[in-house]
C-alpha cells in the first residue's frame, strides 16, 4: 500500500523563440523550480537566426542539467514537456522544438506547444497574482494590449509596424550605444533618458488603436544626427513611444472596465514606462502590477507555467502537429485554463 500522498507533478518549459534558450521547470502547483537561461549575443548587429540556432543547440545540453540541478528532479521525474511552438524565428524555435520532442518521446511523456506570448501573459498573472488583467505586453518583437475575453486573449491594439523593445535597440545600436554584456540595450537607453533635461519635437503617431513607432525611430536618429544631445533624445524617444502605449492601455481600460493592469515582456523591465501606466490605472481604480524583472524577459518558466496550465486542462500536442509557427498570433490560442470573477 502507498502513502496515499498524490505524486507531485512537474513540467519541463524550453524556450528558444530568439535570442535566449532557457530552461523552466514549474510545479503543477504554481511552484517556479528552475529557470535557467543562456542568452545569445551577436558579435555585431542584430539577432542573426541561425547563428542564434546553433547557440542554442550548443547550449541545450548544459541548460537543461542545470535546470534539473536547480530543481533537484531527475528527468525521470517530470510529467510532461512543454516549448514555445510560437512566435518567433524559425531556426530558433525548431530547435528548441526538437529537443522537447526528443525529450518527451525519451521519457515516454507528453508534449505541449505553448504560444509564447500567452507565456508572457501567464508567467505576468503567476507572479502578481493579477487574475484577469488588461496586459501591455511590450517585448523586442511584440507591443500589444490585450484582455481575456470569450476563450481568448483578444487584441485591443498593437504596433503597426516595429516593436516598442526594437525600436529601442535599433535606435541605441545606431546612435553607437555601448552596453554591458548581459544588459539589454532597452536597459541602456533608459538610463541615459534618465539624464535628458529636453523634450526634442518627434512624431506621435496613434492610429484608432494601434500605434506606429518606425517613423519615431527615423526621427530620432535624425534628431542625434542633427546634434541633438544622446540623453535627450533618449529621453524624448521614451516620452513619445511610452506616451503612444499609455494611450492605447488607457483607452482599452475605459472600455474593457478591468480592475487590473499588468505590464509584461522585456520591456516591462522600465521604470518610466511603469510609473505612467502606473497613473493610467489609478485613474481607473485598477491594480497595477509588473512581471519581476527575472521573468519579465524570455524564459523556460513562462513555458514551463503555461504548458501546466494546458495539460491540466486536457490539452497536449501530438508529435505530428508539433511544428513551429513562425506567426502565432495569440488571438488564435484557445486559454480554457483562464477563469474570469
Ligand atoms: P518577444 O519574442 O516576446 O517579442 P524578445 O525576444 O524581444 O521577445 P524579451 O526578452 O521579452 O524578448 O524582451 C527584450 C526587449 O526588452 C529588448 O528589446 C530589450 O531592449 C528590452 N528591455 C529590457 N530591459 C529594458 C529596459 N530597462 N527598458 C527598456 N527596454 C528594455
Ligand atoms: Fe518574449
Amino acid at each position: 500500500m502507498g502513502t496515499g500522498k498524490p505524486a507531485e507533478r512537474f513540467c519541463l518549459g524550453i524556450e528558444s523563440t530568439a535570442d535566449d534558450f532557457g530552461v523552466g521547470v514549474a510545479a503543477f502547483d504554481g511552484k517556479i523550480l528552475a529557470n535557467v537561461t543562456d542568452g545569445y549575443v551577436p558579435e555585431a548587429g542584430g539577432i542573426h537566426p541561425r547563428e542564434a540556432a546553433r547557440h542554442h543547440s550548443e547550449v541545450a545540453d548544459k541548460v537543461l542539467s542545470e535546470a534539473f540541478a536547480k530543481a533537484q528532479l531527475k528527468p525521470k521525474e517530470i510529467s510532461l514537456v512543454a516549448f514555445a511552438q510560437g512566435p518567433g524565428l524559425g531556426p530558433c524555435l525548431r530547435t528548441g522544438a526538437t529537443v522537447a520532442r526528443a525529450l518527451s518521446a525519451y521519457l515516454g511523456i507528453p508534449l505541449v506547444g505553448v504560444n509564447h506570448s500567452v507565456g508572457h501573459i501567464e508567467i505576468g498573472k503567476l507572479q502578481t497574482g493579477a487574475q484577469d488583467p488588461l496586459t501591455l505586453y511590450a517585448s523586442g518583437g511584440n507591443t500589444m494590449v490585450t484582455a481575456y475575453a470569450s476563450g481568448r486573449y483578444r487584441i485591443f491594439g498593437e504596433t503597426l509596424d516595429i516593436a516598442l523593445g526594437n525600436c529601442l535597440d535599433v535606435f541605441a545600436r545606431e546612435a553607437g550605444i555601448k552596453n554591458q554584456k548581459g544588459t539589454p540595450l532597452g536597459a541602456a537607453v533608459e538610463l541615459l533618458a534618465a539624464k535628458g533635461e529636453k523634450l526634442v519635437s518627434l512624431p506621435y503617431v496613434v492610429k484608432g488603436m494601434d500605434m506606429s513607432l518606425s517613423g519615431l525611430l527615423t526621427a530620432a536618429s535624425a534628431a542625434l544626427k542633427k546634434g541633438e544631445r544622446l540623453e535627450d533624445v533618449c529621453f524624448s524617444l521614451q516620452e513619445n513611444a511610452f506616451s503612444m502605449v499609455t494611450e492605447v492601455t488607457e483607452r482599452a481600460l475605459a472600455h474593457t472596465e478591468k480592475k487590473e493592469v499588468l505590464l509584461t515582456g522585456g520591456v516591462a523591465a522600465n521604470k518610466r514606462l511603469q510609473s505612467m501606466l502606473e497613473v493610467i490605472a489609478g485613474e481607473h481604480d485598477a491594480k497595477f502590477s509588473v512581471v519581476p524583472q527575472k521573468f519579465a524577459t524570455d524564459n523556460g518558466a513562462m513555458i514551463a507555467w503555461t504548458g501546466a496550465l494546458a495539460y491540466m486542462n486536457g490539452l497536449t500536442t501530438p508529435v505530428e502537429e508539433s511544428f513551429v509557427k513562425v506567426r502565432w498570433r495569440v488571438d488564435k490560442v484557445d486559454v480554457p485554463w483562464v477563469k474570469t470573477l
